[in-house]
C-alpha cells in the first residue's frame, strides 16, 4: 500500500512502496534543474536497485541515507523504475496533491504502477525549463530560419536524395509482408541489424562483437552518447571535453551529474592555407587535465566542426593518458566513412588496450545521409554496454523496427562491396570532395579564411576580415559569432553556425571570430551561396 507524506523543505517526497521507502527532493540548484534525492530503503528495494542497476558507484552513492543532488532525468531513470506501485509525489509549499503554477516543480501527479512507474503527468515551471539556456543551438537557428527564410548551410544534412538502396529498403519493409515489420522489436537493437554491425565492425576492429552483448541500437548517436554519460557518470566524476565540442556533450554530462573539463583545439597558424590538421590540443594542459576525479574523455573523430580526423600519434597520446589513469573513452564516430584522401580514420578502441575502456558511438543518419532515421549504435565490452543498456530500457526502450530493418539492409550490401569504389563508405567522401573545395574556394574569394576539413561535411571560416561590413551592434548576443551569424541571416540571406556555441565558457573568444557552414548541399545551393556571399562583399 503506498504511502506518501511531504517532506518539509524544497518540493520534497516520501514514497513508500511496500519494499521500502524511497524519500526524494526535487529543487533547482544553481539554475538547472537538480533533483535532490536520498534514500532510506527497505532491505527489499536495496535489493532490487541492486539487481536492476548492478553493483555500481553511483548506486552506491544512491544507497546511502544523505541527500544527493541529482539530475531529474536520473532520477527518473534510476530512482522512479525501482519503486513499484503508485508512486505520488506532492508540491510542499501547496501541502496538497496538485501543486501550484508559480513553484519550482508544479507537480507530478500519482502514477498507476503496477509494473513500472509511468509518469502520467509532470509540469515543470516553464520559465525555468525553457529559458534559452537549455534550448540547443539548433533548436534556435532553426527558428530563426523558419523565420528568415535563408539560404541554410548550418545544418549537418543533405538536401538532397539519400541513396537509392536504403530509401528502397525502407519502402519495402513497409510493404513487407512479415506483419512483424511494423511492430517492436528487440530492445536492445533489432536482431537484424545488430548482427550487420556486429559483422562490420568486428572486421573494422579486428575482433569478434558479440551482436547481443556489445552492440546497443540508440535512438540516433545522441542516445548512445546521452546513454553512456548517462550509464556511467556518478556524481561529481570529470569528463574531459575537447572544444569545440558536438554541443550536446555539455549538457549530457551535467545533466548525468558530471563536471566537463575543457580542452581546446587551436589553430597553430591562422593565415595562408589552414587545414583541420592544424588545430591541435596542447599536450601539457591534456595531461593536467587527468586526476582522480576524472571518468573519461569524450573524443569525436572525425570532427564536427573543425573536421579533423585525428592522427595515430595524437590518439596514442590519449590512449596512454586514459590507461595510465584508468578511465574511459567515448569515441563519437558519426563521421568515420567521410575522410579525405590521403587521411584514414582511425578507431581508438584499436589501440593496444583500448577496447577495454572504449565505447564507440556511430550514426545511420551519417553513414547512410539519413539522419531523419535516428538510428544510431554504440559498441564497446559488454560490462560497458550494460549500463547504457540500462537507460536505454528505461528511456527508449527500443527504436523503430523498419528503420532498423532497412539500415542492417544497407550494411549488408556495403559490406557485400567494401573494397570497390562504388560502396557508399567510399563514394560519400568522392561525392563531398569537389563540394568542399568549391566551399573553400568561394570563402577565400570573399575574403574568409576556411579550415580545410580533412573529414566531415562541415567548414570553419574566420570572417574577421569581414567585420567592418557587419552591422553587429545591430545585434545584442554577447559573442560575435553569434551576432555576425544572426545578422548574415536576417540581412544577406545566408545562415551559418556560431561555433562558440561548440565551447565551455572559459573559451568562447577563441572562436568568435569563425562560423561553420555545412557543405553536403546540391551543388546549386552552394553556387547560390557564393553568389550571395560576393554580391554582398562587392
Ligand atoms: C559529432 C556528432 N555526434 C553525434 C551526432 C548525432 O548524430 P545522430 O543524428 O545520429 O543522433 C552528430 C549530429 O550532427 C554529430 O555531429
Amino acid at each position: 500500500m503506498l504511502m506518501a507524506h511531504v517532506v518539509p523543505a524544497g518540493c520534497q517526497v516520501q514514497v513508500e512502496t511496500g519494499r521500502g521507502r524511497v524519500l526524494a527532493a526535487a529543487g533547482l540548484g544553481a539554475g538547472r534543474v537538480a533533483a535532490v534525492a536520498g534514500l532510506l530503503v527497505g532491505r527489499q528495494a536495496h535489493r532490487r536497485l541492486r539487481r536492476v542497476h548492478g553493483p555500481r558507484r553511483n548506486l552506491r552513492a544512491l544507497l546511502t541515507s544523505e541527500f544527493h543532488f541529482l539530475p531529474m532525468d536520473l532520477f527518473i531513470s534510476k530512482v522512479m523504475p525501482v519503486a513499484r506501485g503508485p508512486l505520488k509525489f506532492f508540491n510542499p509549499r501547496n501541502r496538497r496533491e496538485g501543486g501550484r503554477e508559480n513553484s519550482k516543480i508544479t507537480f507530478v501527479t500519482e502514477s498507476k504502477g503496477d509494473g513500472g512507474c509511468d509518469v502520467d503527468r509532470m509540469k515543470i515551471n516553464s520559465l525555468t525549463i525553457n529559458s534559452k539556456k537549455y534550448l540547443s543551438l539548433t533548436v534556435e537557428y532553426i527558428q530563426l530560419a523558419l523565420q528568415y527564410k535563408p539560404l541554410n548551410l548550418g545544418q549537418g544534412f543533405p538536401d538532397y536524395y539519400a541513396p537509392e538502396n536504403v530509401t528502397n529498403a525502407l519502402a519495402a519493409v513497409a510493404k513487407s509482408d512479415n506483419p512483424l515489420m511494423q511492430q517492436y522489436t528487440r530492445g536492445f537493437g533489432h536482431p537484424r541489424l545488430v548482427n550487420a554491425i556486429a559483422k562490420f565492425y568486428s572486421k573494422l576492429i579486428n575482433r569478434d562483437l558479440d551482436p547481443n552483448k556489445e552492440v546497443l541500437v540508440t535512438a540516433g548517436a545522441y542516445e548512445a552518447l546521452y546513454s553512456s554519460l548517462q550509464g556511467h557518470t556518478n556524481l561529481g566524476d570529470e569528463w574531459i571535453i575537447i572544444e569545440p565540442f558536438f554541443d550536446c556533450y555539455v549538457p549530457m554530462v551535467q545533466s548525468a551529474g558530471g563536471i566537463p573539463r575543457y580542452i581546446a583545439l587551436k589553430p597553430k597558424s591562422t593565415s595562408g592555407t589552414v587545414t583541420s590538421g592544424d588545430w591541435v590540443f596542447d599536450r601539457k594542459e591534456m595531461e593536467s587535465l587527468f586526476n582522480e576525479k576524472t571518468k573519461g574523455i569524450i573524443i569525436n573523430t572525425p570532427h564536427n566542426p573543425i573536421g579533423k580526423v585525428f592522427t595515430l600519434d595524437e590518439l596514442q597520446f590519449i590512449a596512454n593518458l586514459t590507461k595510465k589513469w584508468n578511465v574511459l573513452v567515448i569515441s563519437d564516430e558519426v563521421y568515420e566513412h567521410i575522410v579525405y584522401e590521403p587521411y584514414k580514420h582511425i578507431r581508438i578502441a584499436t589501440l593496444p588496450g583500448m577496447y577495454e575502456r572504449t565505447i564507440t558511438i556511430g550514426s545511420a543518419g551519417k553513414t547512410f545521409s539519413v539522419t531523419g532515421w535516428k538510428i544510431g549504435w554504440a559498441y564497446g565490452p559488454a560490462n560497458l554496454l550494460y549500463n547504457l543498456q540500462v537507460v536505454h530500457q528505461n528511456s527508449v526502450y527500443t527504436c523503430t523496427t523498419p528503420t532498423q530493418e532497412a539500415v542492417a539492409i544497407g550494411f549488408e550490401l556495403e559490406m557485400e562491396r567494401l573494397e570497390q569504389p562504388d560502396c557508399y563508405f567510399r563514394s560519400l567522401a568522392m561525392e563531398l570532395l569537389p563540394k568542399r573545395d568549391y566551399m573553400a574556394k568561394f570563402l577565400r574569394e570573399v575574403g574568409m579564411v576556411p579550415t580545410i576539413p580533412e573529414g566531415g561535411y562541415f567548414m570553419l571560416a574566420n570572417w574577421s576580415a569581414l567585420e567592418n561590413k557587419v552591422k553587429l551592434h545591430e545585434e545584442t548576443d554577447e559573442n560575435k559569432d553569434y551576432r555576425f551569424t544572426k545578422w548574415m541571416t536576417k540581412n544577406v540571406g545566408l545562415q551559418g553556425i556560431p561555433p562558440t556555441a561548440f565551447y565551455g565558457p572559459e573559451h568562447k573568444t577563441l572562436a568568435e571570430d569563425y562560423v561553420r557552414y555545412c557543405f553536403i548541399k546540391k551543388d546549386e545551393n552552394l553556387k547560390a551561396a557564393a553568389k550571395i556571399l560576393k554580391k554582398w562583399v562587392s
